[in-house]
């Protein structure tokens, strides 16, 4: 394997199969997680038939089990890990977002814990399981898949591009999980770990829909980009394309 290795969540359809693709032309080795195993034999397939120095971990984020597993299978393989793409991530239902299940006022609980058990718990903890390897790398990465919709400061404006886009499970999750970025960072500021939120943009996907303005080809460049930052790349951020977002 060439010497940069990634993990990359969610990595067998949308951004995540791009990001996948993207790092392998960026000269880096990609490891896939796919909760179906099928899937991700198809996009493992795939990747190598693009000439990817891949693998494909069955695994799905809200198992912790497969946390260890994952640790497990860098620890024996590469003894650390260089870069982690948080990415396998859901919504509260449709896009846009239209019915009861997407309001403040009536959102299940069921939906809430169902949406930020993947978005955000299953993110920490995973993170967490993969630090000790992460902190091995001599320049990791990890990169959050965020989104525009976690934005306080947007959502609270009126006018702003996102104002009348609410889906609160959804964008309270992300929210959350900047958090997460936010004091990640603070606590591994001395270290060579840097962590960002990405904002891919609105893609078209099975998330994004058919509406998307943005090609899938594009929807994986703020994740590769904080994948690959150099060394004197910022950490603590949240970016899209390049640019800076407000929390
Ligand atoms: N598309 C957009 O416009 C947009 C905008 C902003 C942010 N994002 C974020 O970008 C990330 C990727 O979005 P996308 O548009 O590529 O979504 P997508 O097409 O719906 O793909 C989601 C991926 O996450 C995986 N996933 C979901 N739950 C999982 C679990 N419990 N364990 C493991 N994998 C799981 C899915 O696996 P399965 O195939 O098994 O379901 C799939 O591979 C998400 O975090 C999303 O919130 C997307």
């Amino acid at each position: 394997m060439s010497s940069k290795i990634a993990f990359v969540t969610g990595g067998n359809r949308g951004i995540g199969f791009q990001t996948a693709l993207d790092l392998h032309n960026a000269g880096v080795a990609v490891v896939i997680g796919s909760r179906d195993p099928k899937q991700g034999e198809q996009a493992l397939h795939e990747l190598r038939q693009a000439g990817a120095t891949a693998e494909m971990l069955p695994f799905d984020v809200t198992d912790a089990s497969h946390h260890k597993a994952a640790f497990d299978y860098f620890n024996s393989r590469h003894g650390r890990l260089d870069i982690l793409v948080n990415n396998a991530g859901i919504a509260a239902g449709g896009f846009p977002p239209v019915g009861a299940e997407h309001t403040a006022c009536e959102a299940p609980s069921d939906v809430l814990r169902k949406v930020f058990e993947t978005n955000f718990f299953a993110q920490v903890a995973l993170t967490q399981t993969l630090l000790p390897l992460l902190k091995k790398s001599p320049a990791a990465r990890i990169v959050n898949l965020s989104s525009i919709l976690g934005s306080l400061k947007l959502h609270a404006e009126p006018g702003s591009p996102i104002y009348d886009a609410k889906s609160f499970a959804y964008d309270a999750s992300k929210t959350a999980l900047n958090a997460f970025t936010i004091h990640l960072a603070y606590e591994l500021r001395n270290s060579n770990i840097k962590v960002n939120s990405a904002h891919p943009g609105w893609v078209k996907t099975d998330m994004g829909g058919e509406q998307a303005p943005m090609e899938l080809a594009d929807g994986s460049k703020t994740s590769v980009a904080l994948a690959t930052l150099p060394d004197d790349g910022p950490t603590g951020g949240f970016f899209h394309m390049g640019k800076p977002l407000p929390w």
